[in-house]
Order: C-alpha cells, then structure tokens, then sequence
C-alpha cells in the first residue's frame, strides 16, 4: 500500500512540475525516472496497472484510493480536462513514452479523448493507453464532434488507397445511437451545424443522427439502427474517389462528371465490403442511398427489391442537402424542406418512410425559426407531442426586435401560454441566426444518459 501510495504521489507533482521546468531538465527528468522505476517495481506483482474510475470510484486496479482529491488533487483535474476517466501503464513501458505521457496529460492544448489517445500512438507510446469518458458523462457535443473526426480519419484513409478501420466507425456510432435514445430533441437540433467549407463531413454525422432517429421513431431495433447509423455515416464515402473539382463545382456539370459523381455510391459499398467485420447490410444501403424507390436514380439496377434501410438514408439525406447552404443552393427553410418532400413522396420517397419522417420532425421541425403572435421570434427546440403546432420555444428577440439574453423559454401548449402562438417560419438568415451554433451553445454540453431505452 505504501509503494501505491508513494506513486500516486509522484505521478501527481510529476503532472504539476513538468510545467514548471523546461523540457528536459535534469530536475524533472530525475523525478520522472525514479517515478518509472517505482511503476516497474509494481509490475513485479501486476501485469498492468491502472488508475482511474470504477463504477465512479477512484481506484488503483481494484483498490480504492483513499483521499484522492488530497493526494492526487492535480492528476484528478488534469484527468477530467481531458475527458480521461482512466490510465493503464503496461509492462515494457519506456523512459520517453513516460515523459511524453505527462507532457502530454498536463499540457494546456485543448486534446482530449479520442484525440488524446491518438495523440500517444502518433508519439509512438505504445505501453500506455486511455480510458475515455464513458459515454454516461460526455456531453452530446463531443459524441458530434468525435464523430466528425472519425468521417475525416475514414475519408483520409480512402483517399490514401486504405480501407477504413471498422472499430472507429462502429465506436462512434454507437455513441451517436445512445445519444439519439436518451437526447433526441437535442440532437436533432445538433444537425443544424453545418460547414459550408467542410461540407461532407457535417453533412455524414448529419445523415447519421436523422436516420438513427427516424430508424428509433419507425420502432427499429437497436441492431438495425445501429446498420442504419453506420451506412448513413459512410454514405458518401465513394466521393473521396470523385475529383474536388466536380463535388465543389458551382455550375452544371457536363455529363462525364455526372457519370463521376453516379459512381460514387458503387465506390463507398466496394470499400465497405473490405472492411473487417462490417454488416453486409451496410454496404447494401450505401449502394442503394441513390436509386431511389421509383428508381428514377443511380446506379441503374434490376434490383427491385430495395432495403428498407436504404429508403431512410435516402430521404433524411435529401433533408440535410436542402436545408444547407450550397455553392449552388440557398438553403431551404425546414418547413420548405419538408413540403418538397412531401411533394415526392411515392416517387424519390417510399410513402410510408416520409411520412414517418415528417410526422418525426412534426409541422414546426427543431432549428425551426419562428415569428410569434406576439411579434417575438424563437428557435424551437422541442416538439410537443400531443399537439405539434405547439412546440417549445427559445425566444431570442423581443417583441421591439432586441435580442433577449439568455433565451426565454416558453411552452406554447401550456394554458397560460394562450396569448403566443406560431404565425409563420422566418428566414434565419435574415435575423443572423445561425441554429446551429445556437443548438452547440444552448444544448451541446447536455450529458448522454448512459442507459439505453431499447
Ligand atoms: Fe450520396
Ligand atoms: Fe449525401
């Protein structure tokens, strides 16, 4: 116990007089060394060593750790800034892997979690890996944001000529469905986010949320969500293999680039199939997401026969690309977005998939900017299932048009509440509303609940 005690303590000021100290001063670099050496001394008796949360207890591998806020006060905060719930040292663990480490842990640089663990595999430390946050405490944000890097890191390695790893895509999906499940309303106001230069990748996490969510409100099981997540995260992989100059031209394109752009779905579905472990349904409704159910789309096929899955992806895919600002497209309002669809239901659209959708997303979508009765102007953020026309609202301007801070929340179907009612959508644009920055600000660091309703 004594020997634990003595190495918590000295990883501990270890984290605090790394910054003290340039780097490699012998100071430091002896601290740091006697440090290793009590860490090797323990792996007489243990094969790994592990610090961190159990069940939200602080242990050192199975033992609680008596007054850690006291001993190990810095390692716990630097822990939490990090979004690292806990630390595993394993036999073979190298001098610089161990200062490299505590750099890194106690460095200011705004990397954490999943950026963090690769952050040590890129230094090469091969002997010490993380725990992130389970996904019971991660605030709804960083699950968005992982899953953003996960979309570029799979679109890089397919551009380079590899085929993406499955882990990352099956972890990070994971974490969006538990996020739809406990936060739908939250989520769904998440997809607001869009980035008009790094279009793809939004537009992927996108597509995955929507159809995790209309895959949970058409009562899938949580296998067939999950096939739905992944193939709606990949979707446009296949693009990475059409030139930038055809996905970001303004104009029309001439038919040899359309023909590029129509082999992109063939492209993603290739690519999938060699990846490790993958459902072979995903593949399936990546290759599909463009046919659409009158078949009037790409790629040609005899196959009439088309998945279920690959008719969601298609209508909440079509959702993102009208509601987000293009070089060759103002963005829809919600409302428009859904009476186009609307407009194609039977024919782009299987009938029953939309109405699912619309009747998901309800007359009044969240992200929705609204004008009310009272001359105020609100971004609605949840749906009131009972009665649709009467969603809640964040108002943000007065009735004078001053922008309120914070919000005002009010619920238009409450009694009380008889005075406000809904006159019509407003253009955010023209207000200089941008929902989805609102949606990050307002919801983003709302927590994941970690148990699962299905
Ligand atoms: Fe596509
Ligand atoms: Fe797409």
């Amino acid at each position: 116990m004594e020997k634990i005690d003595s190495l918590l303590r000295n990883i501990n000021s270890a984290t605090r007089n790394i910054r003290l100290y340039p780097s490699g001063h012998p100071a430091i670099a002896s601290q740091l060394s006697k440090t290793l050496q009590e860490i090797m001394e323990l792996f007489k008796t243990n094969n790994r060593i592990f610090i961190g949360k159990t069940k939200d207890v602080l242990v050192f591998n199975e033992t609680p750790i008596m007054d850690a806020e006291e001993k190990i006060g810095d390692l716990i905060l630097h822990m939490d800034n990090k979004g690292v719930e806990g630390i595993i040292f394993e036999k073979g663990i190298t001098n610089n892997e161990f200062s490299d480490f505590i750099d890194l842990l106690s460095g200011e640089e705004s990397i954490k979690g999943r950026a963090l663990q690769k952050k040590l595999h890129e230094k090469g430390i091969k002997h010490i890996t993380l725990k992130s946050m389970s996904s019971g405490k991660k605030a709804i944000i960083n699950v968005y944001n992982d899953a953003i890097d996960v979309v570029k890191d799979a679109m890089n390695e397919m551009r380079m000529g590899r085929i993406p790893k499955t882990e990352e895509v099956t972890s990070v999906v994971n974490g969006l469905t538990d996020a739809v499940l406990s936060n739908r309303d939250a989520m769904i106001g998440l997809t607001m986010i869009k980035d008009y230069d790094n279009y793809l990748y939004n537009h992927s996490v996108n597509v995955c949320i929507l159809a995790l969510a209309l895959a949970q409100h058409m009562k899938y099981d949580k296998k067939n969500m999950l096939i739905a997540g992944m193939g709606a995260l990949l979707h446009d992989i296949g693009k990475t293999g059409v030139s930038e100059n055809i996905i970001k031209k303004s104009g029309v394109l001439s038919s040899e680039e359309w023909d590029k752009v129509k082999e992109h779905p063939l492209l993603g579905s290739q690519a999938i199939e060699r990846m490790a472990t993958m459902d072979k349904f995903v593949a399936r409704i990546v290759l599909e997401h463009h046919i659409r159910y009158d078949h009037s789309g790409y790629p040609q096929t005899d196959n009439t026969n088309l998945h279920p899955l690959s008719m969601i992806i298609t209508i909440v895919d079509a959702y993102d690309a009208l509601t987000t600002l293009r070089v060759y497209q103002k963005p829809y309002h919600p409302t428009e977005a859904l009476q186009i669809l609307n407009g194609l239901s039977g024919k782009h659209f299987e009938p029953n998939t939309t109405r699912a959708f619309i009747n998901m997303l309800g007359v009044f979508p969240i992200g929705t900017l609204v004008r009310l009765s009272t001359n105020e102007v609100g971004i609605v953020t949840a749906i009131n299932k009972e009665d649709e026309e009467k969603p809640i609202v964040k108002v943000v301007f007065n009735n004078e048009g001053e922008k309120i801070e914070p919000p005002l929340e009010v619920d238009l179907s409450k009694e009380d509440e008889n005075e406000r009612f809904i006159i019509s959508p407003v253009d955010p644009l023209s207000k200089g509303i941008y929902a989805g920055l609102f949606f990050e600000e307002e919801f983003g660091s709302l927590p994941i609940n970690g148990d699962r309703k299905s």
